[in-house]
């Protein structure tokens, strides 16, 4: 089963769940991993990772997935706020409708991902709210993923969905 993986990734994250992809099912097989480029187009099969910008997947991924139509489609990503599987529902949902028609869809997995430390920094800045201390605090949490058990669980749903 010849396949591809296409992630966008500013700061390690995603590239991380992609290099994941690619070990689960075996590099023998993987035609291009690499960013967003039209040579992963050559393989019907693509696993495409972004990361989340304004709730939504970021540009470069946006632009290659208008391509994508005859292809089936795995969607994984990374996003800065987490804790909860209902925001992760609601991007993948926002991103998997950005798919064009003829394009088949076969699943999708997110988790949360460090952020910089400037985010904090600026957090800090902030006046004392509990806002300000959500922020905080989700920071904090995203600090340790993705982690081995993100890696493994997000293995495990790519192998169910071939
Ligand atoms: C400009 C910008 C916008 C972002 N917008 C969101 C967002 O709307 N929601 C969210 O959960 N995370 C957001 N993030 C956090 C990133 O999605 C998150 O850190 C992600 O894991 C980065 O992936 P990467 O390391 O592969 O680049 C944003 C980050 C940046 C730099």
């Amino acid at each position: 089963m010849r396949y591809a993986v296409v992630y966008s990734s500013k700061t390690g994250n995603t590239k991380r769940l992609a290099e994941a992809v690619r070990a689960a099912l075996g590099e023998a097989e993987c035609v291009y991993f690499g960013p967003p480029d039209p040579k992963a187009l050559e393989t019907r099969r693509l696993y495409v990772g972004f990361w989340t910008d304004k709730g939504t997947c970021d540009a470069d991924t946006a632009a290659f997935l208008s391509h994508t139509a005859g292809h089936r489609v795995f969607l994984f990503g990374t996003a800065g706020f987490g804790g909860s599987d209902a925001y992760f529902t609601k991007i993948l949902d926002t991103v998997r409708a950005q798919l064009p028609e003829g394009a088949e869809e076969a699943g999708g997995w997110m988790c949360q991902g460090r952020m910089p430390h400037a985010v904090r920094q600026r957090y800090e800045a902030m006046e004392e709210t509990p806002r300000r201390s959500a922020m905080l605090e989700n920071f904090d949490q995203a600090l340790s993923h993705p982690d081995a058990e993100d890696l493994r669980r997000l293995q495990e749903t790519v192998l169910t969905a071939l």
